[in-house]
């Protein structure tokens, strides 16, 4: 009863002052919604992401994982939530991918969402289980090349980074491998360790633990340099695969219709979690860049959706990767 007055006096005062919508935003627990399974790395990311947020908000931020179809059902399930401040969205490149792999996508990742903005940008690396023979990327190009047939790949699904890596790795190389998808590269990881997989392309926030525990063999990292975490880790560009870059963003999105103060106070909450330090040190020892507050903007994070978009359609339709 008493927070329901105090929702209709909030209600009423925001109205008289014209808000859309009750200052007591949050007046409880945000969920955010994780799209591949736990202990991967985009949870690793939403996870660090969530605690410093919920100091922002007064509130605890609840990370729920919500797997399938390389993220789609779980963008598809916060494009139909509530516009209420109270769903939130962690994606990555994949949010531009799935307009190109998904046909018949059900919700439209440029008009269907508010945008909060960017948070960090993560390199990949190229990995196999420890026992897999080549010990460098020449050799492991050559190896691949020569045992296509029983050579398979890790991924989580189309719409996954670890896809688009894979994806993109093939082309360079010319072949065309099994792929084995997982619900994340969490699982995918824990397969890769146990032998039952062979290669795979990952985010650093998950591999670089199992990298310095020398677990399993490390062919290069995707980002157009070296890499601080990594610093021994050769690129694969500079081993001569020309130009090969995946560098995975994430942006974090409401759906459509969120009113504009709590657009604001998310953006709020997400710019001081930027500068947390605790927030920083866990994902510089991961690999991970922290973006500049330019790109914690709404327009900033559409535009950039736009162009990724446009960018990896014709890479997409070119490998005929379709998902339906
Ligand atoms: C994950 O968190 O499992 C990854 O981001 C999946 C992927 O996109 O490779």
């Amino acid at each position: 009863m008493k927070t329901w007055l105090q929702w209709l006096g909030a209600a009423a005062l925001a109205a008289a002052t014209g808000s859309a919508y009750p200052q007591a935003y949050p007046n409880h627990a945000v969920t955010l919604v994780v799209p591949f399974a736990a202990g991967g790395p985009t949870d690793v990311v939403a996870r660090t992401l969530a605690a410093s947020m919920g100091k922002t908000l007064g509130q605890s931020v609840i990370v729920e994982n919500k797997l399938g179809a390389g993220g789609t059902i779980a963008a598809n399930y916060v494009a139909k939530a509530a516009p209420d401040g109270y769903t939130i969205f962690i994606h990555h490149n994949g949010m531009a991918t799935a307009t190109a792999l998904y046909r018949k996508l059900p919700y439209n990742p440029l008009t269907d969402f508010e945008y909060i903005g960017q948070v960090a940008d993560v390199p990949m690396t190229l990995l196999a289980r420890k026992d897999f023979p080549p010990d460098n990327l020449r050799d492991y190009v050559a190896y691949v090349r020569a045992n296509k047939e029983r050579i398979n790949l890790a991924n989580a699904g189309l719409g996954a980074v670890s896809h688009l890596c894979g994806m993109l790795l093939q082309q360079a190389m010319g072949v065309e491998l099994t792929t084995v998808p997982f619900q994340g590269t969490g699982p995918a990881l824990t397969a890769l360790l146990g032998g039952q997989v062979d290669t795979l392309c990952d985010q650093t926030t998950q591999t670089i633990p199992h990298i310095k525990a020398n677990s399993v063999k490390l062919y290069g990292v995707t980002a157009p340099g070296r890499i601080n975490a990594l610093p021994q880790a050769p690129t694969l560009d500079e081993q001569g695969l020309k130009g090969f870059q995946v560098v995975v963003w994430h942006g974090i999105y409401v759906p459509k219709g969120t009113p504009a103060p709590v657009v604001e106070k998310l953006q709020t909450a997400v710019r001081s979690a930027l500068k947390d330090p605790a927030f920083r040190q866990r994902m510089t020892d991961l690999g991970a860049e922290i973006v500049p507050d330019a790109k914690l903007t709404s327009e900033g994070l559409r535009s950039w959706l736009q162009t990724e978009t446009d960018r990896y359609g014709p890479m997409i339709r070119k490998a005929g990767a379709y998902a339906d």
